[in-house]
């Protein structure tokens, strides 16, 4: 390992130790602890997700960090301070922050994302780009879900630190998160690894089911068994638990989740007025088209029957069109 490397990730542990105590143990950090409390995180999560705090100090990291003869451009590479363009001079990223450290698949903190106690923006600020931290590649919570990932063979995506942890005090404990990036293709791999299955419970807003919709296609092209999970209107998971509790979440959330084609079914549907007869041919073209996509044959045969049904329409019609449509394509 490069000298470099090795102290960018000794100034993560080290800090990720500080902010955690200063969270808990400390007068500077009790407005925040009762931010977090007050949101429903429990002292047993702050503990297991190492939540921390940082201090409302443009210098904090830098004398904390260049006491304990950290070079500063190896802090600034680190993403844990900023060089002033005006004067050169250096200050802290990440201030008066609640602070979620961001672990590698071995447990090495490799990166920090803090979240605004008040009207701060960002909402969420993320450490930069650094050699020890790819987002692109990086899962929230990878190295905590995988032993439960492995165990049922299933994973639970969600959009934010806030889902994951309230997951988890719901007993969803094989949840990750991306960091504010949509899903890639080597996360995909890295989930492809290790599951076969993945529910996707992302929030039930409009970006939420859009971002759901495309990691649903790029997950199950990557022939992975993908589940729809979804809420009432604008909820996320995280309010979900908060108002209706762990076991509503469980039962009527993540156990009713529906496959990738009934959640586009439902999608099609919506702003549509079935009964009118344009809306309805247009839904049946557009669920056509998705049925065209399937690889599977039983799948395909399926979702046909489903809509015969729906609408009292021949089977052999439908087959017909469909033959159409995927000839068109080719
Ligand atoms: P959301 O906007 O849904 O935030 O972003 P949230 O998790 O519900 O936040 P809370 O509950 O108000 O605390 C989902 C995720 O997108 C990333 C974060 O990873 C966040 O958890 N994000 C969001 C950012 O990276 N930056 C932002 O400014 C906002
Ligand atoms: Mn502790
Ligand atoms: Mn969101
Ligand atoms: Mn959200
Ligand atoms: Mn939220």
């Amino acid at each position: 390992v490069p000298p470099d490397i090795e102290q960018m990730l000794e100034a993560h542990e080290l800090l990720r130790k500080f902010y955690h105590h200063l969270l808990v143990n400390t007068k500077d950090g009790q407005h925040a602890l009762e931010y977090l409390l007050g949101r429903g995180f429990t002292m047993e999560s702050i503990e297991k997700f190492q939540i921390g705090y940082s201090l409302n100090s443009w210098d904090f990291v830098l004398n904390f960090l260049t006491k304990r003869k950290f070079p500063l451009p190896v802090i600034e590479k680190a993403g844990l301070i900023i060089k002033r363009e005006k004067d050169g001079k250096y200050f802290d990223r990440f201030r008066d922050r609640i602070m979620f450290p961001i672990f590698d698949r071995g447990g090495q903190t490799i990166a920090f994302s803090g979240r605004s106690l008040g009207a701060d923006e960002p909402k969420y600020l993320n450490s930069p780009e650094t050699a020890i931290f790819n987002k692109s590649k990086i899962l929230y919570n990878f190295h905590l879900a995988r032993p439960q990932m492995k165990k049922l063979q299933q994973a639970t995506l969600f959009e934010g630190f806030a889902d994951v942890i309230a997951a988890d005090r719901a007993s969803v404990e094989n949840g990750v998160a991306t960091m504010g990036t949509s899903l890639t293709e080597d996360h995909v791999s890295v989930l492809k690894r290790n599951v076969q299955s993945i529910t996707i419970c992302y929030d039930s807003d409009h970006a939420g089911i859009e971002a759901a919709w495309r990691a649903g296609n790029m997950l199950s092209d990557a022939e992975m068994h993908v589940r729809i999970a979804l809420m009432p209107d604008g909820m996320d998971p995280d309010d979900y638990i908060g108002q209706f509790g762990k076991e509503k979440f469980r039962k009527e959330v993540i156990d009713a989740s529906v496959t990738l084609m009934t959640f586009k079914l439902q999608y099609y549907k919506r702003g549509k007025r079935l009964h009118d007869e344009g809306d309805r041919l247009r839904y049946i073209e557009e669920v056509l088209a998705e049925i065209s996509k399937l690889d599977n044959a039983v799948e395909r045969d399926h979702y046909l029957r489903h809509l015969a049904n729906e609408f009292t329409l021949s089977l052999e019609a439908l087959k017909e069109q469909l033959k159409q449509i995927s000839f068109a394509e080719k």
